[in-house]
């Protein structure tokens, strides 16, 4: 019976448990063996492999988080770690690998299919959903409905003390997160790193806000803006215009939490299209969804090309948040 692997790596995504659910249903399916793998490449490298079945992965679907848990690891950004685990899994009998997480997920798994005979597919499972080849990974969905959350809370305080806030949402180096809940929270401001921030011109837009009658001015802050960083722009505005104003980092929460229907429902998708494509003999590819179609993009391709933000989205922020 051939065998096949599965890991969860980098920062964990809602989703990412249903994911590994349909991935060890339909490999099941097709009559394959699978071992997940605890603890991403770290798990690899140490060979910590648990034999899966269907029954392993029963009431996993709605839980936030991977159950095989994941990690950051450095030594697979090394020659000798990538020799390593592909010895680990020649060791194991596994033939084919399917790792779910973002750019450095797909790197390792890239250098390991070019190091040995193990074929890869990848699948897009991060919140910051900067992944090329995919219209949405795997927890963005999550991610972007838990910070609204929090922000329709923060304007209930915000309008009753009629002040400004600061809030800053993850992302890593992109405006994804940012872009997507402050639409749909109707935020007065969106700061991503994708544009330019112009303390002069928030100021300008806060004032003009409560001169409008408006109660509250919420701020979204990308973690990757380029200004220097929430605290920084707060400090800034602050110095101009002498307003009592909050800051709240959303933080890790953004990251946990029970996945919506939707990512569970495009989890599932990308899992079995992962051991589709497997079966179908591919490797060295993501399986995605783009425009509602799944999608296989060279795994390279996923982290060298960047992905751009809706354009028109992007043109909707600027009339919205003027
Ligand atoms: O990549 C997912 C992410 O949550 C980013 O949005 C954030 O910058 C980073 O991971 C935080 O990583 P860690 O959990 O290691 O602090």
């Amino acid at each position: 019976m051939k065998k096949i692997a599965v890991l969860t790596s980098g920062g964990d995504a809602p989703g990412m448990n249903a994911c590994i659910r349909a991935i060890v249903r339909c490999a099941a399916s097709h009559k394959l063996e699978v071992m997940g793998i605890r603890r991403g490449y770290a798990g690899l490298l140490e060979g910590d492999f648990v034999k899966l079945g269907p029954r392993s992965v029963a009431n996993i679907i709605h839980r936030g988080g991977t159950f095989l848990e994941t990690a950051r690891c450095e030594e697979m950004k090394t020659a000798e770690g990538i020799k390593k685990a592909v010895e680990v899994l020649q060791r194991e009998g596994v033939e084919e690998l399917i790792t779910i997480g973002g750019d450095g997920t797909f790197r390792g798994a890239v250098a390991l299919a070019e190091a040995g005979d193990t074929k890869v597919i990848g699948v897009p499972g991060t919140i910051d959903n900067d992944v090329y080849g995919t219209d949405y990974a795997i927890g963005f969905d999550t991610a972007t409905n838990t910070a609204l959350d929090a922000i329709d809370k923060i304007r209930d305080t915000a309008g009753s003390l009629q002040r400004p806030f600061f809030i800053e949402v993850m992302g890593k180096d992109r405006g994804f997160i940012a872009l997507d809940v402050g639409i749909a929270g109707g935020a007065e401001d969106i700061l991503i790193p994708e544009t330019e921030t112009k303390i002069e011109e928030l100021c300008l837009s806060i004032k003009r806000n409560f001169k409008k009658g408006k109660k509250c001015s919420i701020v979204i802050v990308a973690e990757g803006d380029e200004a220097g960083g929430v605290f920084q722009i707060a400090q800034e505005v602050w110095e101009r215009l002498r307003l009592d104003y909050r800051i709240c980092v959303l933080g890790h929460i953004q990251r946990g939490g029970s996945p919506t229907a939707r990512d569970r429902i495009l989890a599932s998708k990308l899992g079995a299209a992962a051991v589709d494509a497997l079966a179908g003999g591919k490797s060295g590819y993501m399986v995605g969804e783009l425009k509602g179609e799944l999608a296989l993009t060279p795994l390279r391709d996923a982290w060298e090309k960047r992905k751009e933000l809706d354009n028109n989205l992007l043109q909707l922020m600027k009339v919205l948040s003027a």
